[in-house]
């Protein structure tokens, strides 16, 4: 029974301004890919990867799977128009028999053994999938396209949530089969009927979207 992860790297990153995927844009002397990918395969979790590269890109993150020298990458295939169908396409290549899957975005580089451990252990209660977050501390507000407040909702109970998201693989299976979409895998298995439990995440899981946020992760390594 092993743990398998994929690590989903075939967005665009059009916010970034860059010519080249997110996953391949430099974070310190290497693509932003290498930081997750190493922690993956060094992480006492984690069994086997899947990478999910951007289409053409497949061949440029094997090579650099191999520079890192991770060896617990057992495929690399390529991504989709949508991050559901990224996912499904790395699903596809996990075996039915793993104990449970791991679905981390490229764009969180700083992934920490802790999180990974706290995401795995609910499932042995049962629960459809673990998801790490963060209470909202901000007052939060819904703003018209005028810039006008038309609600300021509240906050109690919202939590934003980050990955790595940890399921039992018949879970995602049954979730991400239905070619729905979602901005995160949770959504999926929510919206299949699911349950979906939240564990505290970390700050520093922050996601790259900006050249701004590409730099503070860049200083935190
Ligand atoms: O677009 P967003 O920042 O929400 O993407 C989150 C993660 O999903 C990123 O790591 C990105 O590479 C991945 N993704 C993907 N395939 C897509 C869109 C996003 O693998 N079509």
């Amino acid at each position: 029974m092993s743990v398998w992860a994929i690590l989903v790297a075939a967005g665009r990153g059009e916010r970034l301004g860059s010519d080249q995927p997110k996953a391949f844009v430099k974070l310190g002397e290497l693509p932003l890919l290498a930081e997750p990918l190493r922690r993956l395969d060094d992480s006492e979790w984690v069994d086997a990867i899947v990478v999910v590269a951007p289409p053409g890109w497949e061949e440029p993150a094997i090579l650099l799977a191999e520079e890192l020298g991770c060896a617990k990458v057992r495929a690399c295939v390529a991504g989709g128009e949508t991050r559901a169908d990224s996912v499904r396409a790395g699903l596809a290549e996990v075996p039915d028999d793993a104990a449970a899957v791991l679905v981390h975005d490229a764009a969180r580089p700083l992934l920490t053994d802790e999180v990974i451990g706290r995401v795995l252990a609910p499932l042995a209660d049962g629960w459809e999938g673990v998801v790490p977050g963060l209470p909202v501390s901000d007052t939060v507000k819904r703003v018209g396209s005028d810039g006008g407040v038309e609600e300021t909702v509240a906050r109690d109970g919202l939590w934003t949530v980050q990955t790595p998201q940890a399921f039992p693989v018949d879970a995602l299976r049954r979730a991400v089969s239905g070619g729905a979409d979602a901005t995160d895998c949770a959504g999926l298995v929510e919206a299949a009927g699911g349950r979906v439990k939240v564990v505290p995440g970390d700050p520093l899981l922050l996601k790259v979207t900006t050249a701004e946020d590409l730099a503070r992760v860049a200083s935190l390594l």
